[in-house]
């Protein structure tokens, strides 16, 4: 068996060790007699599961009792639609930041339901930047205001959160359990598993408790978050094995020390392939280097012609995943918290020898 290094967008690398527990209790979860993936979600088997991984998740985010944590189906396009139908009502009006093409697709969706107002945007320089939020025209009356605080594609990230008194709401489907974050900043915080978490088919919703119970009577029931929220995110059937592996991989992190130490070396990964990028003539970020991504990286070479060469010479030294998103072009390595850092110093000598070759 051969692993390869994996610098996918989502799904992505999972951690090894987590895969290796996966494997060990596959056949027979700790003498049930099943894997967790044949089991009722109301045993008290899968229970016990479940409950672990919600307070582990707890621990490493330090999410307060004033919140609920939500682990649904559907994955965050679903909670595009969601979080207006939770939160507003016909006519209400909310605050979208429009920093990537994720921004962009939460906002088409709240569309549907409310006024939005978008404050800013980068899209006129292709989403290289994020605008500076003493520029932003936020609204008088919003609900909320939606960011995504790591945008997958362009490559940019809040390093800094904005100040503000409106209920904050964030995508951090691609940074969620990188770095330590102040939960109590938020109304609420959500992400599909795919990057950081687990398997894709979970999602994660951590919502303030106050702000639930006031759905619009359309909204279908499983979205409805104080419905799942009374029903331990049971009202349907969880997707299971997602928040099995999803609790590994809690644990994983736990043993790892937890959102500092994770965030230690996910800044010394980014540093890593930033200073390949910056300190050479041949590649090249198209990232405001105040807002570039530790998760996804993004770069371009002088000749576009050259990007398939790269990925091909990548793809036969096990250097996965390297495509760049056509938006964007070029190529993009996501080095989320299971990429291990001997992925990025693989990466790093490839491009050194690819540009002695070809710059
Ligand atoms: C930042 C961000 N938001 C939303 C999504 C959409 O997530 P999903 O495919 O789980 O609906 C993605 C996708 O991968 C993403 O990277």
């Amino acid at each position: 068996m051969a692993r390869i290094f994996n610098f996918s967008a989502g799904p992505a690398a999972l951690p090894e060790a987590v895969l290796e527990r996966a494997r060990e209790e596959m056949l027979d979860y700790q003498g049930s007699g099943m894997s967790v993936m044949e089991m009722s979600h109301r045993s008290k088997t899968f229970v016990a599961i479940a409950e672990q991984a919600e307070a582990d998740f707890r621990e490493l985010l330090n999410v307060s009792d004033d919140y609920h944590v939500l682990f649904l189906q559907g994955g965050a396009t679903t909670q595009f639609a969601a979080i207006p139908l939770n939160l507003t009502a016909a006519g209400d009006t909310v605050d979208y930041v429009d920093t990537g093409s994720w921004s962009k697709k939460a906002i088409k969706e709240a569309g549907k339901y409310c006024s939005v107002n978008v404050v800013a945007s980068s899209a006129e320089t292709n989403y290289d930047r994020i605008p500076g939020p003493a520029r932003w025209q936020l609204s008088a009356d919003a609900r909320y205001l939606h960011i995504c605080s790591n945008e997958t594609i362009g490559g940019v990230q809040f390093h800094n959160l904005p100040d503000t008194e409106v209920p904050l709401v964030a995508d951090m489907s691609s940074d969620f359990l990188s770095r330590p974050m102040n939960v109590d900043q938020f109304a609420l915080i959500y992400g599909g598993a795919q990057k950081n978490i687990g398997p894709a088919g979970l999602t994660v919703v951590v919502v303030r408790k106050d702000l639930c119970g006031n759905a619009r009577p359309e909204t279908p029931t499983p979205l409805d978050y104080a419905v799942q929220a009374d029903a331990d995110s049971m009202s349907n059937t969880p997707p299971t094995y997602g928040w099995y592996l999803a609790g590994l991989v809690f644990a994983w992190l736990k043993d790892l020390g937890g959102l500092e130490a994770i965030d230690a070396i996910n800044r010394r990964k980014a540093g890593k392939l930033y200073a390949a990028i910056d300190n050479s003539n041949f590649y090249h970020s198209p990232v405001d280097p105040a807002v570039r991504s530790h998760m996804n990286v993004p770069f371009t070479m002088p000749d576009a012609e050259l990007d398939a060469k790269f990925v091909a010479g990548a793809e036969e030294r096990g250097l996965s995943g390297l495509k760049g998103h056509r938006s964007v072009g070029g190529m993009r390595a996501s080095i989320y918290n299971a990429v291990p850092e001997a992925a990025i110093d693989a990466l790093v000598e490839y491009m050194h020898e690819f540009e002695n070759e070809h710059g």
